[in-house]
């Protein structure tokens, strides 16, 4: 069943099982981030926009039982689903919030640091949020920033026809929603315009290889997304046939690699 808001990839276990992949993709990026952010015991950490709450469980050991993560997010399917795993590991230093990023209640200068991933890119008002992120944060407070800096980068090697096609018609779908799917490009001006400093920035690209794990993160969001492009008609049912039988053909094709949408990471600091 479909969520209120529902976010654009919607929440059924298919895409639940993609975001665990993801983040095994991604975790250690992740860490990288947090070590830069000095992410340490007893600290109140959110992790913003938190999914089913892979990064919210690895924050939870990193701030130990002295500290809090809180984690946020609209979706009532994967705040549900991180309620339970949270109970049973036992984790009792996390706080869910069932809210959008224009709701979500959170104490002036009170977080020790802030993580969000994949999260911006899908909000109207990004320039508010992070107004309330920085009013939030303690001085001295870090926010590690994991979004898309360049979308349109994914490609496949060799381009097959329909699935090029339905690659370049999910870019269109992103760029017409309400939100900018390459925000990590804008963060560093729009951190310093609240007055974040700007401690730390990195691309980050990933090409996936048939035999790898990097490439199980876009076939499996080409999996979902392509058919859901049908519910919108920007691709029809014989579209979407093609597309997915051609990257089925491309894994099998010696040599063949996708190139992922481009990364950034963006630290920054509250004087
Ligand atoms: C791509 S998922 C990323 C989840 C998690 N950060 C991760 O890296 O695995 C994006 C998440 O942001 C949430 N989200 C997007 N826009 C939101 C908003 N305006 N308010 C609250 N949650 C939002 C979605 O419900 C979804 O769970």
């Amino acid at each position: 069943m479909k969520e209120k808001n529902e976010y654009i990839l919607g929440t059924e276990r298919a895409e639940l099982h993609r975001l665990g992949l993801q983040h095994q993709v991604w975790s250690g990026e992740a860490r990288r981030g947090w070590e830069i952010a000095e992410f340490t015991e007893g600290q109140t950490i959110l992790d913003l926009g938190c999914g089913p709450g892979y990064c919210t469980k690895e924050l939870a050991y990193i701030v130990g039982q002295q500290g809090k993560v809180i984690g946020v997010d609209q979706s009532k399917h994967f705040i549900d689903y991180l309620q339970k795993g949270i109970e049973l590991d036992g984790l009792e230093n996390v706080d869910l919030q069932c809210a959008s990023f224009d709701d979500m209640e959170l104490e002036e200068e009170s977080l020790d640091g802030i993580y969000h991933r994949w999260a911006l890119a899908w909000s109207d008002n990004p320039q508010y949020i992070i107004s309330r992120l920085y009013e939030a944060l303690k001085p001295g407070g870090v926010i590690v920033s994991h979004e898309y800096y360049d979308w349109s980068i994914f490609q496949t090697e060799p381009q097959l026809p329909a699935l090029n096609h339905a690659v370049k018609t999910a870019y269109s779908s992103f760029e017409n929603s309400d939100g900018e799917i390459n925000i990590g490009k804008h963060l560093p001006r729009m951190f310093q315009e609240v007055g974040l400093e700007v401690i730390s920035q990195r691309t980050i690209s990933k090409v996936g290889y048939n035999y790898d794990l990097v490439w199980q993160w876009p076939k499996s969001f080409l999996e979902i997304y392509i058919p859901k492009l049908m519910e919108s008609e920007a691709l029809d049912p014989k579209q979407v046939e093609d597309a997915l039988s051609e990257l089925i053909e491309l894994e099998d094709l010696p040599g063949a690699s996708i190139c992922c949408p481009l990364m950034c990471e963006v630290v920054a600091v509250k004087a």
